[in-house]
Formats: structure tokens, sequence, C-alpha cells
């Protein structure tokens, strides 16, 4: 069978990236242009910012991603790119590239689901992973549980009913002055404590999340004892998390009776949550997550997750926009 070369172009947030991945597993190139630095002083993402940096910076990273992958624009088989969910200038500058690209090189389009790419970002490192398995995707706009049923049929089990993981992370770590973005800063500091602070617990019914309680909890416990250890804060923190996330996602294990997990999402970079679910291999789960790069956005995900829909027979029409509350499975383009 003939090799597919897939172009993914991301644009949802403050990552201009833009990859060529062959037959929706091996990447070419993989290039990301992240705005941090110039998020950094504003504490985060400035929508109207993001959107002009994309716009700058996208030719040269296309550009870099050819010349990566050594490949001419004739070798590319179809274009897909990320139309949500997002911010909405920041999608358009993506997809109005790719429907560009699209009509000057009469090549296919396939408008594809930014959280759908941060699952597909496994079958990259994991090039033994099919469906079906339940993933857990976890990042600064998303908490959601899947099932991951086929490359293309998404059932949500479970999902955040207020902030997600990542704004928690960001958030705890901006009032307790560790900067932006705060996911990674926590993540080393919580190293240096002791999980040894009570934090109180919401109940939620069923799969759903919850994290604004806790993120609360932590803010009033520093601002009435400014001099709180800040690294026990930021392991109790993330061990109040973690549990929450292994509980949720053994109920659903035990529901489905599916014992394959992948985790997904820039959150699931952390070390402390990834420790914790890769012991859950000692009871015969079998446990998948991407590499780091492959877990912050990044256009070689969803370049695979586009050519599984682009092998399923879709492909979208010059009309795709940007959709900035896309659900996940519900990819009417
Ligand atoms: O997936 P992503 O790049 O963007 C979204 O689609 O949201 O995730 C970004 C989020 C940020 O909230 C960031 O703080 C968090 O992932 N993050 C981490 C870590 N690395 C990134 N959170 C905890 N620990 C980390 N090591
Ligand atoms: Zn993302």
């Amino acid at each position: 069978m003939k090799d597919i070369l897939t172009l993914g172009i991301e644009s949802s947030c403050d990552e201009t990236s833009i990859a060529v991945v062959k037959n929706g597993r091996e990447i070419l190139s993989n290039v990301i242009n992240s705005q941090i630095k110039i998020h950094e002083k504003f504490g985060g993402v400035v929508p109207e910012i993001a959107s002009r940096n994309h716009i700058e910076a996208i030719s040269n990273v296309m550009e870099q991603a050819l010349k990566e992958a050594n490949i001419s624009y004739d070798d590319i088989d179809n274009i897909a790119c990320t139309y949500g969910p997002g911010l909405v200038g920041a999608l358009l500058v993506g997809v109005s590239y790719a429907k560009g690209l699209s009509y000057a090189l009469n090549k296919p389009l396939t408008g594809t689901n930014h959280i759908e790419g941060h699952i597909a970002a496994n079958y990259i490192t994991h090039k033994e992973l099919k469906p079906p398995f339940i993933c857990l995707i976890i990042s600064g706009g998303h908490t959601h549980l899947v099932h991951i049923k086929d490359y293309d049929k998404f059932e949500i089990l479970g999902k955040t009913r207020d902030d997600a993981i990542g704004e928690a992370f960001d958030k705890v770590a901006r009032v307790i002055g560790l900067g932006y973005p705060g996911g990674p800063k926590v993540d080393k500091l919580a190293k240096e404590g002791i999980p040894n602070i009570e934090l109180p617990k919401t109940h939620m019914e069923g799969l759903d999340f919850s994290f604004s309680g806790v993120k609360t909890s932590i803010i009033n416990l520093y601002h009435k004892n400014p001099d709180i250890n800040k690294a026990d804060l930021c392991a109790s923190f993330e061990k109040y998390v973690t549990e929450i996330l292994i509980n949720n996602t053994m109920k659903a294990s035990k529901e489905l009776k599916l014992n394959t997990i992948a985790l997904a999402g820039g959150v699931s970079a952390n070390s402390y949550i990834r420790e914790n679910f890769m012991e859950l291999k000692e009871k015969g789960y079998k446990i998948y997550y991407p590499e780091p790069i492959l877990c912050t956005d990044n256009a070689a995900m969803i370049a695979s997750a586009g050519y599984y829909r682009f092998i399923s027979g879709v492909t979208s029409n010059l009309e795709l926009n940007a959709v900035p509350n896309l659900k996940i499975g519900n990819n009417n383009q």
C-alpha cells in the first residue's frame, strides 16, 4: 500500500505548529513555534496577541516542516488542520492557511478536532496501540474521560464541571508566585515537598470531575498563611488531583471491562501523575502516555488524528470554519 503523508496544522492556542506524519504514526517533522515567552509577562494567553503571532510565524513554520521532512508540497497527500476547540482568532489562522494550501495544491483537507489530536498522540508514541481503550485527556482547556471505541468513534464518560485541570495547575502556580505556565513549575517544586496538607474533598456523582474547589482551598490557605511551605502545598495539590483522576479512570475501567488506559494532553506530562498511573501496571492495567513533547500542543498529533479521519473517508470542503467550542466526536463540518 502506498504511504500516506499528512500535513498537520495546529494553531488553537499559543503554539503555531506544522508537522508531516507518515501513515498516521511516523513523524517526519514536527515544528513547534511556542509563544510562551510572549504571553508569560501577561500571566496567561492573550487571544489577540496569539492570533497575530500565529500569522507572523506560520509561513516560516511551514517552510521548516517541509525542509525537515525532506519533502516538497507535491508529496503531501492530505492536509489536516485543527478547527476546534480553541481560541477563535487563533484557530482561524490555521484553518485559513490550510484552506489556502488545499485550494492552491488541489489536495484534500480534513478539519480535525484538537482533543482527538491529543488522543492520537498516543498512536505516534505507541505503534501497537489500537482502539478500544479509555483515554484521560488532561490539558489546559480540557479534562475528559473518553471511551475510544474506534479511531473515529468516541463516547465521553466524564468531564469537568468547572475548571480544566491544567487551569487549576496554572492558577495555583500564579497565586503562589511560580509564574506561567504553572504546570511544569508545580511539577518541579512538588518533588521537593511532602503531601501533608489535608484538602477538603469535593464529591462528584458518576465520572465527572471538579477542580475549582481544590483550587480555591489552596488559594485561601496561601492567603491566610503566606509562609506555608509551597513545595508541600504543590505536592498536596498533585496528590489530591491524582487520586481523583485515578479513581474515576478505575471506575470507568470496571464499568467498561477495559483495562487499556491512555493519558493525553499537557498535564499528562506531569511526573507525579505519570508515576501513579504507571503503578497500575502492577495490577494488570496497560498504561500508555505520549512522550512529553507530544503531550502539549503540537501538529504531529493533529496529522495523526486527521489521517484516521481521512482514511475513513472524511474530508472537508473550503467552507470549513473555526468552531471554538467543538465537542469531541461531534465533527460536523
Ligand atoms: O495540551 P496543552 O498544551 O494545551 C491545551 O490544549 O490546553 O496543555 C497545556 C497545559 C497547561 O495548563 C500547562 O500548565 C499544563 O498543560 N502542563 C502541565 C505540565 N506540563 C504542562 N501540568 C502539570 N505538570 C506538567 N509537567
Ligand atoms: Zn491542547
